[in-house]
């Protein structure tokens, strides 16, 4: 071989590396190679077939002026010169065609005028991953045993290069996905967990955040409904759009219709001027029916039809109103049970529970509680501008050993009361009052009311044989407000 040759040939394929090797994607570096080649051997046409992972065909991965698929761009002979390079895993040299009697039949060499052929496999520790052909209508672009070579060379380099993109692209895929889940932890910031309980959480908010479908967030009082509500609504696309959350169990029976959907001026006693509805008022973002188990089975029809179409009447009104919003609703009851019972309708639970997130008592994932404690204190210290208090290890013990029947809102309010007592920067273990190991039945300065109440209610029921009717009559209150009193009892 002519040393000149030799040595351009080997400076191009120097070039060739540095450049293929620099590209971060393969149909990139598929256009690469081909360009390469038909520039080095004056060829006019090519293309590059790679096998497909999950068929194992070998389907074209790049062209130029040529397209593999389309009958009248290939010949005959061109597609068995293929052919015999994947069957045999052999370059293959067709040239000066038109001049060769054997292939001087082949109508499509005639018409097409193909002067010379040059197809490789792309071969990769020895398994056949494509091929690349090239042609030349040119009878001035003669291929040779040179050209084959050449282009033997650069499928040799080709496929190493094709095999790191491909493991390159693979693990940026992966790296990608990885710093995804980290943004996610890191998104769902205020809603902290490191338990298997608390990543399966976190997961199925991740899936929920790019679709519209309706959650039905379920779990004990205390354990991040609404939290993670929030959540949803700040990491899905209606992000800058109003979050509102309507609470069922607190607003009077009554008025939730009129709270959702609005009224029109004297739609009831009171109403006096047209009301928007809080569904209005969360246009395009996400509304949060929170309690849902409290709504009346009046209402659970009128829900219905707004979850099936998003329409709904004002109060008083006649015509139909529809808004845009991701709905989701949260309960501290068991619908399933409610439904059995008839008290609350089949047809609503399967519309809201097209998905359920099932935030976990904290008594389950107890392994959280060093971390709770910790975002617990910091957010205390930053609301009160005051010096982080830290916690001493019988603290902590006596924390993770708690039952926490109200759950993270109650170790807040533990923390809350022991950062108070405390008296140096620590939290010692008789800083920390239980609510069940605890139980004072006396009242003392600096109480909160709710505990005071829930006390006092406490104590009639027992005087009352626990007869809630009769309890209430005597504090002077509703049995509704003795429902919720009881409901949140372990948050007091
Ligand atoms: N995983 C968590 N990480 C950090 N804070 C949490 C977590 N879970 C709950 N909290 C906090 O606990 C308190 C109660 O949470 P949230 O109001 O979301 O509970 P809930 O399930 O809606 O309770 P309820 O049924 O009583 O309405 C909130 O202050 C919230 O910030
Ligand atoms: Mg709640």
């Amino acid at each position: 071989m002519d040393r000149s040759i030799t040595e351009k040939t080997l400076q191009a394929i120097l070039d060739i590396s540095k450049e293929i090797n620099s590209v971060r994607n393969v149909h990139s570096l598929l256009e690469r190679i081909l360009d390469i080649a038909l520039k080095n051997l004056n060829a006019e046409r090519g293309f590059i077939l790679l096998r497909d992972e999950k068929s194992s065909e070998l389907l074209t991965a790049a062209s130029r002026n040529i397209d593999p698929e389309r009958s009248s761009d290939l010949s005959e002979i061109s597609r068995s010169t293929v052919t015999k390079v994947k069957e045999r895993q052999k370059p293959l040299l067709a040239f000066d065609t038109q001049e060769d009697v054997q292939f001087m039949a082949a109508e499509s060499v005639i018409l097409q005028k193909i002067a010379s052929i040059a197809c490789v496999p792309l071969l990769l520790k020895g398994k056949l991953i494509g091929v690349i052909y090239i042609d030349s209508r040119e009878k001035t672009a003669g291929f040779n045993q040179q050209s084959l070579d050449f282009l033997e060379t650069l499928s040799n380099q080709a496929a190493i290069a094709i095999e790191n993109v491909k493991l390159a692209e693979a693990l940026y895929k992966e790296n990608e996905l990885l710093k995804g889940e980290l943004h996610r932890v890191y998104a769902f910031k205020e809603l902290v967990g490191n338990s298997p309980q608390m990543k399966h959480v976190f997961e199925m908010i991740g899936r929920v955040l790019n679709n519209d479908v309706t959650v039905l967030l379920t779990g004990e009082t205390g354990t991040g409904k609404e939290l993670a509500a929030r959540a949803i609504h700040q990491n899905s696309r209606r992000k800058d759009k109003p979050f509102v959350a309507i609470n069922c169990a607190v607003i009077p029976e009554n008025l939730v219709e009129s709270e959702l959907f609005g009224h029109v001026k004297g739609a009831f006693t009171g109403a006096i001027s047209d009301k928007e509805g809080l569904v209005e008022k969360a246009e395009g973002g996400t509304l949060l029916l929170d309690e849902i188990g409290e709504i009346n089975v009046n209402l659970q029809v009128k829900l219905l039809r707004f979850l099936q179409d998003h329409t709904f009447i004002p109060v008083g009104g006649t015509s139909e109103k529809k808004v845009n919003l991701r709905i989701l609703a949260a309960t501290h009851k068991n619908l399933e049970e409610q439904v059995a019972k008839k008290i609350f309708r089949e047809d609503l639970f399967y519309r809201l529970n097209v998905l359920n997130i099932q935030l976990p008592p904290l008594r389950d994932h107890r392994k959280d509680i060093p971390l709770l404690v910790d975002h617990i204190l910091k957010k205390i210290a930053r609301q009160s501008s005051e010096k982080r208090k830290k916690i001493s290890a019988e603290a902590m013990e006596k924390l993770v050993a708690y039952s926490w029947p109200g759950n993270v809102r109650e170790l807040e309010n533990v923390l809350e009361r022991a950062v108070v007592m405390s008296n140096d920067d620590q939290i010692n273990p008789q800083d920390i009052i239980l609510m069940k190991q605890d139980s004072r039945s006396y009242i003392e300065p600096g109480m909160k009311i709710t505990q005071v109440s829930l006390m006092l209610l406490e104590q009639t029921l027992k005087a009352c044989n626990g007869n809630k009717t009769k309890a209430a009559e005597l504090m002077g209150v509703s049995l509704r407000w003795i429902h919720y009193q009881l409901k949140n009892k372990a948050v007091r």
